[in-house]
């Protein structure tokens, strides 16, 4: 609910204070309805179906699972699905939910057709997975009371809920969880031109004045990714303020772009890196992700989720059973760094 509350720039109360003023911002630039929400189109016509279905019945949405890189709008979809049906949305994640008891009291405070948003859902330990299955199924809980001997199990009705999951690694989820979702639906990295878009629409909300060219550079060089196109968007804007106007432009995107080391391809300082480590210690691989994340210092985790799965879709890194490879076309953008 918190991020609900955060469309005030710079709140000062409670929560607001304190907090990177830049995560603020990202709060506000958050699209809050399905005509708000740039790119996905095959999603959103479907999920504009689902909830018209939904709300013309009465009845909760089913299940939802959304899975796919960080900053593509996982969060912000099950927000606007909220608005869109008005009901509550609870939000909680994975790793916060240690007991099968803590899901069992958010699950009875939840209203008739409300959604429960669990972010992380891979990362919720298997007990408390367990809890969800009838919780899922037929809306029921069944809790264990005491211990040994003593225990027994007693049947609690829910009110029917919708649960909407959000995770970055699909391969992480239990087939029993996963089979439980009526709708699941993978985000897609955005085109350039939607992300062009996504500039546009936070530079009228932030008042920054942008070219459509200035705004395509930025669309382009945002790793196919909203949450970084908005970043961009802002040190853009910090760096046209101090060197000029104030008005983003090609030339004053490129420039700033080119301050900040992001390539015309979007890739920057730590992409590189991984890349040049593969190609100079490893003679562009075979590596096993464990070797490649000690080289460049970087965790296991940050590689998979972060660089790795852009530097794929870009064509520069390999998966195989063997380990990562550089890819030609990899040796071919990196050759003025390897000379
Ligand atoms: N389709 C979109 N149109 C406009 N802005 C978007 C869109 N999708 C995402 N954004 C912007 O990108 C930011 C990141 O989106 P969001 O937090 O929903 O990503 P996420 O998929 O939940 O990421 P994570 O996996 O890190 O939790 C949002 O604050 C929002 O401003
Ligand atoms: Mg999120």
């Amino acid at each position: 609910m918190a991020e609900f509350e955060d469309n005030v720039p710079f709140a000062p109360s409670g929560q607001g204070y304190g907090r990177d003023p830049a995560v603020t911002l990202d709060e506000s630039v958050r699209p809050r309805s399905l005509d708000d929400f740039i790119g996905q189109d095959e999603l959103r016509a479907n999920l504009r179906v689902y909830l018209g279905a939904a709300r013309e019945r009465g009845k909760a949405l089913d299940h939802t699972l959304f899975y796919g890189n960080p900053g593509l709008g996982k969060t912000t979809l099950a927000q606007i699905m909220a608005a869109e049906l008005g009901v509550n949305l609870i939000c909680t994640s994975g790793p916060v939910l240690e007991r099968s008891g803590d899901l069992a009291a958010i699950l009875t405070n939840l209203g008739r057709n409300d959604i429960l948003f669990v972010d992380e859902i891979h990362r919720m330990p298997i007990a408390v997975e367990e809890v969800l299955y009838p919780a899922m199924e037929d809306f029921k809980l069944d809790l264990v009371i005491g211990q040994g001997p003593a225990a027994r199990t007693v049947k609690i009705d829910l009110e029917p809920f919708t649960l909407v999951g959000a995770t970055t690694r699909m391969g992480l989820i239990s087939s029993p969880l996963r089979d439980r979702f009526g709708i699941v639906a993978r985000l897609e990295y955005y085109t350039p031109g939607d992300l062009a878009r996504v500039v546009q629409r936070t530079a009228r909300i932030l008042g920054v004045e942008v070219t459509p060219e200035g705004a395509e550079e930025i669309g382009r060089r945002s790793r196919g990714t909203p949450r970084i196109a908005n970043r961009l968007l802002r040190r853009v804007r910090d760096f046209a303020l101090v060197r000029g106007n104030g008005r983003v432009t090609f030339e004053e995107a490129a420039a700033a772009l080119k301050r900040m080391d992001v390539d015309e391809n979007g890739l920057d300082q730590m992409d590189r890196k991984l890349l040049e480590v593969l190609i100079t210690h490893y003679d562009g691989g075979p590596v096993g992700i464990k070797t490649l994340a000690v080289a460049c210092s970087e965790e296991v985790r940050t590689i998979e989720d972060i660089y790795e799965p852009y530097l794929i879709q870009c064509g520069f890194l390999k998966r195989t059973p063997r380990g990562r490879m550089a890819t030609a076309k990899a040796y071919k953008h990196l050759k003025p760094l390897l000379s």
